[in-house]
């Protein structure tokens, strides 16, 4: 069986785990449920780095010993990853015994090849990377990192003869282009070792600076640098030196980190293993970092955005979506609210939200959820099934190489397609004509597809995706991206699907932040002292009349401006009927087509037809101005279009 080894960086226990810890683990999350899906035997490992400055500094900071601080902290972390739908095979700490074992082994190891000697060094030492920077590296005499002045240390120490290994290095990024990943990392790590300027590495701490480490097997009276410690979970994990299995995951290896330990994983670590003579891993996933609008997120600047409260708010398959979709893998990314909310409300609830509840809600209402089997084809259902193919070939083959943004926009070609393919199809309109037969086979086309997509969407979204499996008669324990399953097939007959779908209801967009601030406070404070406006209470009417009034829920199919008029928008509503109503709505001062696209609304389905601007208006949406703009009426749950009001 195939083997698949992913590793996250094992994280520091002096803070506690936000959003950009949560990205990388999701990642490798996903990464492991994909090729889990794909029939391969997966290796999922994490965990936490407890030794060194930082935090024994954090742990006196907090009145503790550094072992309570790092249970504590280590803590957290482990009991996070679960609530974020995060499986992973180990959680290593690298206060465990087996660990500290491997890596004096290690050590001993290097030592006794004569890869370390003892000297005497002077250097700029950056507590915050734990490691000392060269000249190049300081920007005005900062650490460009964490923007401190790097302490000068002069001290004995052991040294790892890195530089030995830099020629070979070089050559195996050379023969191997895609081991640094994407481009720009290589490149950058390229440049380093062409310029020559790699030194050796200082790998030991005096104990009279520090104690919080592990002890170097050839000298007690010197603790271990906790980069040499670190970089050895990878191996302790999956059994080096002893355990006979070990060659078997070690060759199949991915690590995947931020830019921020480029260095660590590209230089010092591959250079470390070469001593060691095991092979080098397989790939170095590199990703940017994700910033708060266009600021670093930290804990000093209070924009810290905690996982749990934005899982909170969208799920925990919104969220994980979103941080997949919106990060292009390699660059920065920057988080809102308002891209959060968009990128949810365009993806999830209109395109892929809607997709399933409308073509459940059909399957319900013209075959009481029972597919009958197909029966008339169409050369529009071939089509479907090439761009079903391409689809999931592209997203499968995107995702593997760490292109998750990519992958999922092709998988959303998919998504789109089907929309498409209904309206096109216009069931609706089958079903008024009595084309049963083609009727079914649209259902089956549109429902296989759905299925094809949310298979697909297993490593991204577990929890949604399972729900929307079962809702499609399938169960998600049993599905995979392999063999026949990964082909597209039209739903078989007598699979029973669920009445109604309801993953992903709409997000209110949050308000906008309007600048500059001084102008927003005097508009807010003319706001208040205008009096509410109360509208005078209508006349009483008779139950009869009320009744005389056809209100439906309908789905806003599309929306567009009406040419020469700012406040309208022809808007088309699905409530069921052979084709969409055509309504001219007062809409445009408030909404953006986009946000009205995929929403139930609440139709006034009876009222004589009028022209507006030249346009047709078969009915009216029902919405209530109020002073912060206008709120559409819906129902508080997903309903079939055309469910009646009353
Ligand atoms: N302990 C070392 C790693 C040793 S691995 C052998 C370390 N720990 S850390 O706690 O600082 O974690 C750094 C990692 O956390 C980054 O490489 C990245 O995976 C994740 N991130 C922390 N902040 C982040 C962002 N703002 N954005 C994206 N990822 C971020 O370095």
């Amino acid at each position: 069986m195939k083997r698949f080894f992913i590793t996250t960086p094992i994280y520091y226990v002096n803070a506690k785990p936000h959003l950009g810890h949560a990205y990388t683990t999701t990642v490798a999350d996903a990464l492991a449920r994909f090729h889990a899906l794909l029939g391969e035997d997966v290796y999922f490992l994490t965990g936490t780095d407890e030794h060194g400055d930082k935090i024994a500094e954090a742990a006196r900071n907090a009145g503790q010993t550094p072992k309570e601080y790092a249970d504590a902290i280590s803590g957290l972390f482990s009991a996070l990853w679960p609530k974020l739908g995060i499986t992973p095979k180990r959680f290593i700490r690298t206060t465990e015994p087996d660990h500290r074992k491997a890596v004096q082994r290690a050590l001993q190891l290097v030592y006794d090849k004569g890869d370390i000697y003892f000297g005497e060094y002077g250097g700029h030492y950056c507590k915050g990377c734990e490691r000392f920077l060269t000249e190049k590296e300081l920007v005005d005499g900062l650490c460009p990192d964490h923007k401190v002045k790097p302490e000068y240390i002069a001290e004995k120490n052991y040294f790892f003869r890195m530089s030995k290994y830099q020629g070979q290095l070089l050559e195996h990024i050379k023969a191997n282009p895609d081991f640094i990943r994407p481009r720009q990392y290589r490149n950058e790590v390229v440049s380093l070792l062409e310029s020559g300027a790699l030194e050796d590495l200082c790998i030991s701490r005096p104990k009279s600076r520090l104690t919080w480490g592990i002890e170097l097997p050839f000298d007690e009276n010197f603790v271990t640098y906790v980069w040499f410690d670190a970089l050895i979970n990878y191996l302790t994990a999956v059994g080096w030196p002893d355990d006979p299995d070990f060659a078997s995951w070690w060759g199949v290896a991915e690590h995947l980190v931020a830019k921020d330990i480029l260095k660590p994983h590209a230089v010092f670590w591959p250079t470390m293993l070469l001593s060691l003579g095991l092979p080098l891993y397989r790939h170095l996933n590199v990703h940017g970092y994700w910033l708060v609008r266009d600021t670093k997120m930290s804990k000093s600047l209070g924009n810290v955005v905690e996982p749990l409260e934005l899982a909170a708010k969208a799920g925990l398959s919104g969220m994980r979506y979103f941080l997949l979709r919106e990060m292009v893998f390699g660059a920065d990314a920057s988080f809102t609210e308002e891209a959060f909310a968009g990128r949810f409300n365009a993806d999830l609830a209109n395109d892929l939200g809607n997709l399933a509840n409308r073509s459940l809600a059909m399957t319900a209402k013209y075959f009481g959820g029972t597919l009958p089997g197909e029966g008339e084809a169409d050369p529009a259902d071939d089509a479907l099934a090439t761009l079903a193919t391409e689809a999931v070939d592209n997203f499968v083959q995107l995702f593997g190489a760490a292109q998750f943004s990519r992958a999922l926009e092709a998988l959303w070609e998919l998504v789109r397609g089907l929309n498409k393919y209904i309206d096109a199809m216009a069931p609706w309109t089958l079903a008024k004509q009595g084309r049963t037969a083609r009727l079914a086979t649209v259902m089956a086309h549109a429902l296989g597809g759905l299925r094809l997509a949310a298979v697909c969407l297993l490593p991204v979204m577990p929890e949604a995706s399972s729900t929307l499996l079962r809702q499609l008669g399938a169960d998600p324990e049993k599905v995979c991206l392999c063999g026949p399953d990964r082909d597209f097939a039209p739903l078989p007959a007598g699979t029973t699907v669920a009445a109604t779908s309801n993953l992903f209801p709409r997000l209110e967009a949050p308000a906008r932040e309007a600048a500059p601030a001084a102008p927003k406070a005097a508009k807010a404070a003319k706001v208040e002292k205008k009096p509410a406006v109360r509208p005078e209470p209508a006349a009483e009417v008779e139950y009869d009349d009320f009744a005389k009034l056809d209100l439906r829920v309908g789905v806003v199919v599309s929306a567009a401006p009406v040419p020469g008029a700012d406040r309208l928008y022809a808007v088309s509503v699905d409530i069921g009927e052979a084709a969409p109503r055509p309504v001219v709505a007062g809409l445009a001062e408030h909404f953006k087509p986009e946000d009205l696209v995929g929403r139930q609304v609440v139709l006034v389905a009876n009222l004589k037809p009028r022209k507006l601007r030249g346009a047709d208006s078969h009915g009216m949406i029902l919405a209530v101005k109020h002073e912060g703009g206008m709120a559409l009426l819906g129902p508080s749950s997903v309903v079939a279009p055309g469910g009646r009001v009353s």
